[in-house]
């Protein structure tokens, strides 16, 4: 077959248009112009997307068993105030002083920059950039918060942001989270749902929206336990890695040698790495065409210690589809020193722990008289102390402070104990590793890699012009719709057939299209422009034999099936347990 794939800017282009006459998405709010960074999804979209949305919760949610929530997508501002949002979530920002064309900085420069204003204006004048659209001088580079601001409330000044990622609802509900898997670690929590993030310059179609489906896992675990048995599933898992420290090289390799050789630097992040590797191959994405590329130091996310991204190549060179972000206790720590909430986990010991040593205990009937309402504060202060700080001499006496203020607590008001606990147990902040996947991102990725042109199948097409014959070969298992069914005519004797087959056919949960108008040529290129894998025609010989024509999109075989077997069939191949020639 001679076909091609039509990564350039021409084929990409041509993708969209079809993607828009055909009823997968178009630009949002196009009778009033439209707004950069705006896609709504149509049917065909709308069905993709929930076919991908499937494959994610059955690889997360049944397979690694995170446990799904929905929350908020406004979220008050004490929340990105302590996540660090508020102040970092922002890019570089340039314009062009002669055509007022916004630029986010470091998509103007090779190398991840980093988000300084001060070291990325040097770059700038080091390396002469001017405006790529007309050549204009470039303004100073400034930070720009990328999060959606709004009021919550009439008339009130309690402000809010949409969300710019679904992961901190996670965080704030850590103990609910974690009372629900019994307190117990490690265990993952997701959740799929819109981020908002006001993108600078947004043009690279479902790639830079601002707008835009995520689905997001975090996993919880304890640093301290070494290993990650559920790591055994992706070991042997190959991969494409570009590590930070020789950015210009890919290595092939096993996830389990990667961790080995301190490529990567833990099994838990190895093991979510595979888990994004085998996803991505189950929407039909080659291999060879992801790479796993590390973040730079300067390019990471202020909440990361260590990121990996699953790139996968598009005609926008390699985009980023999905982080896979290291954020050690950073998130916990933060939300539980600014709500006062304790989001610890428990570390069991497996043999009990003897602890020795001596400690302050307070009098209170002595702290009393002194401190008043505050003497239990007091107490906790001293009980909290170490006994080094307290004075070794008879008569010396400790210092605390409460609220700036210092006191002197006379040595009669504490005694200096020995003891000896047996713990079984202790509190820690848990570790998460987390992957989030972009979907919009990812849809763009599976309509562009099967998005072929035929040119031997050229003829005239709808729009009276000769047009390539185009096809999108998606993987049966996430295509919209599933089966294209026809009666060869539009006769009442073969439509019914072919409605009953129609109804059979979504009784099964398949989507179906049922189409009588034009040739049957014109019908299966119809559907092979949007990607339909199967196609049932019923003809004269359906009325004898009870059999239909089924068609295979990719091979463009047929054969003969009888119609009361073609739903179970179509939907084992469209699981995949059965290809056509197997029938
Ligand atoms: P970029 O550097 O391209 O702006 P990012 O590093 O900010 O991306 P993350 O913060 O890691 O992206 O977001 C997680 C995922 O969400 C990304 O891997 C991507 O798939 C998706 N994503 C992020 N920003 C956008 C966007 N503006 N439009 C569509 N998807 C996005
Ligand atoms: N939650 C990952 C991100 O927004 O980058």
């Amino acid at each position: 077959m001679d076909e091609q794939r039509p990564q350039t800017e021409g084929g990409v282009r041509d993708l969209y248009a079809l993607l828009k006459r055909r009823g997968y998405l178009w630009p949002s709010f196009e009778i009033y112009g439209g707004v950069a960074g705006f896609y709504d999804l149509g049917p065909l979209g709308s069905l993709l997307r929930e076919n991908v949305e499937a494959l994610w919760r059955s690889k997360f949610v049944l397979e690694e068993g995170f446990q799904l929530v929905d929350c908020p997508n406004i979220t008050p501002e004490i929340v990105f105030f302590h996540s660090g949002h508020l102040d970092k979530f922002s890019d570089v920002m340039v314009s062009c002083l002669e055509c007022s064309r916004p630029f986010r900085a470091d998509h103007l420069l090779e190398g991840g920059p980093g988000t300084d204003p001060a070291l990325i204006a040097r770059l700038f004048r080091d390396r002469g950039i001017v405006c790529p659209d007309c050549g204009g001088a470039l303004s100073e580079p400034e930070e720009f918060n990328l999060m959606f601001s709004t009021r919550i409330g009439p008339g009130s000044d309690k402000r809010g942001y949409l969300r710019p990622e679904t992961a901190q609802n996670i965080f704030i509900n850590f103990s609910n989270l974690y009372r629900h898997a019994r307190s117990r670690l490690p265990f993952g929590a997701a959740q799929i749902g819109r981020g908002f993030r006001n993108e600078i310059s947004p043009r690279q179609g479902l790639v830079r929206l601002r707008e835009f489906h995520m689905a997001e896992g975090e996993f919880f675990f304890d640093p301290l336990v070494e290993g990650f048995a559920p790591f055994s599933r992706y070991r042997d898992t190959m991969v494409n890695l570009v590590p930070a420290s020789s950015p210009d090289a890919t290595l092939r390799m096993d996830l389990g040698t990667a961790v080995e050789d301190g490529t990567i630097t833990s099994e838990v992040l190895a093991h979510f790495m595979g888990a994004t590797a085998s996803f991505a191959t189950s929407l039909g994405i080659a291999q060879e065409r992801t790479r796993f590329r590390q973040h730079l130091p300067s390019e990471m996310a202020h909440y990361a210690r260590d990121c990996w991204d699953l790139e996968i190549s598009t005609s926008y060179g390699w985009v980023e589809m999905v982080g896979i972000a290291d954020r050690s206790a950073y998130d916990l720590t933060q939300h539980s020193k600014g709500s006062g909430t304790d989001l610890s986990a428990f570390r069991r010991f497996d043999e009990p722990k003897v602890i020795e040593g001596t400690r302050l205990v307070p009098d209170m009937k002595v702290l009393g008289p002194i401190f008043r309402g505050r003497a239990r504060e007091a107490g906790e202060i001293i009980s909290s102390m170490d006994p080094s700080s307290a004075g070794s001499a008879i008569g010396e006496g400790i210092r605390i402070e409460i609220d700036g203020q210092h006191y002197d607590v006379p040595d009669n008001a504490y005694r200096i104990e020995s003891f000896r606990d047996v713990v079984h147990q202790e509190r820690f902040v848990p570790n998460v590793i987390e992957p989030s996947f972009g979907m919009d991102r990812l849809m763009f990725a599976i309509l562009e890699h099967s998005y072929f042109e035929d040119p031997n199948r050229a003829e005239e097409g709808e729009s009276g012009k000769v047009e390539p014959y185009r096809i999108l070969r998606l993987d049966p298992g996430i295509a919209p719709v599933k089966c294209g069914v026809f009666p060869l005519l539009n006769r009442e004797d073969l439509s019914r057939i072919a409605r009953d087959l129609d109804a059979d056919l979504r009784r099964q949960g398949l989507q179906t299209n049922y189409d009588a108008s034009d040739s049957i040529g014109r019908r299966y290129a119809r559907m092979d422009e949007i990607g339909t894998p199967f196609c049932a025609t019923v003809d004269h010989d359906s009325l004898k034999d009870g059999c239909a024509t089924i068609r295979e999109r990719d091979t463009q075989m047929q054969k003969r099936i009888p119609l009361k077997d073609i739903p179970a069939i179509v939907k084992r191949m469209v699981g995949g347990e059965k290809t056509f020639s197997d029938m």
